[in-house]
């Protein structure tokens, strides 16, 4: 059954815990969805794991909408959210709304995601008046690196707690259906949960969230740059896939691949000469 913003109000009341990964193509998408997930996202962090960029900056909107496009054909039940790229929502409210809309238009998501709390609140709310949902994503936000100084842990002391509580009942009051939140210390994220009527969505942030969210690059090894200590390694699929490109090369250089059975035709058959 196709997943909705509904889907995601009915966790919350129940309790049943929610499940988010990323995807950035049809074949993958269509695995993702397979497996049951709740909600597919399309993140930035494509930037990272497939542009090969050190951040998250440089992800344009034709990027976010290219991919968005392919995991749309591969998805059938999960909600498909497009992050909003860095300064496709910041420089004003109606081009917030615009970029927002080529989304869900050209990408074919069913929601759209952006970073920022109470600085971005506005816009949200436009994007909701719009009929376009929305996540929220709070804490840690990569687009932000350069403010920050780098990616550091969020809502640590009793004024950065206050501070992400802000941004958690701004982008609720908003209009947002659902909250990312990154990388904030677990007891501060229980609290947070349980100030909130809309689900929250935890990426490093512990087991007191209403869902958990991964990059499916960094579960499953495929991603050879840094693996964040939230992350479980649920598969080693980079060594394996390369072990399976390692033996191709060897096969072909010994003259063992393809056999006879890849072949369309007898290897031995008669046919004419052609030189
Ligand atoms: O871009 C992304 O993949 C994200 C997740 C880390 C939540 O925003």
């Amino acid at each position: 059954m196709k997943k909705t913003v509904s889907t995601f109000a009915a966790a919350k009341a129940s309790g049943e815990k929610l499940t988010m990964l990323t995807a950035y193509d049809y074949s993958f998408a269509r695995l993702v969805d397979s497996a049951g997930v709740d909600s597919i996202l399309v993140g930035d962090s494509l930037g990272n794991v497939i542009l090969g960029y050190a951040d998250t900056i440089s992800v344009t909107m034709e990027d976010i909408i290219h991919h968005t496009k392919a995991v749309a054909r591969g998805t059938q039940e999960a909600l498909v959210v497009a992050d909003m790229p860095f300064m496709s929502y910041q420089v004003s409210v109606s081009q917030a709304v615009e970029n927002a809309g080529r989304l869900l238009k050209e990408g074919r998501a069913q929601a759209v995601k952006l970073e920022g709390g109470v600085v971005v609140a506005e816009q949200i709310k436009a994007i909701v008046e719009a009929s376009i949902p929305v996540v929220g994503h709070i804490g840690l936000t990569p687009q932000s690196v350069n403010a920050m100084g780098g990616f550091k842990i969020q809502g640590k002391d009793e004024a950065a707690a206050q501070r992400l509580f802000e941004d958690g009942q701004a982008v609720e009051r908003a209009g947002a259906f659902a909250v990312v939140v990154e990388c904030v210390p677990p007891l501060i994220m229980k609290q947070l949960t349980e100030s909130l009527s809309i689900p929250t969505i935890g990426i490093g942030a512990g087991p007191h969230c209403d869902g958990q969210v991964l990059v499916y690059h960094d579960m499953l090894g495929l991603f050879a740059g840094f693996t964040p200590k939230f992350v479980r390694r649920y598969a080693e699929a980079g060594e394996l896939i390369k072990k399976a490109f390692g033996q191709f090369v060897t096969e072909v250089k010994a003259g063992s691949f393809p056999g006879p059975e890849h072949c369309f035709g007898d290897l031995e058959s008669s046919i004419p000469k052609m030189y």
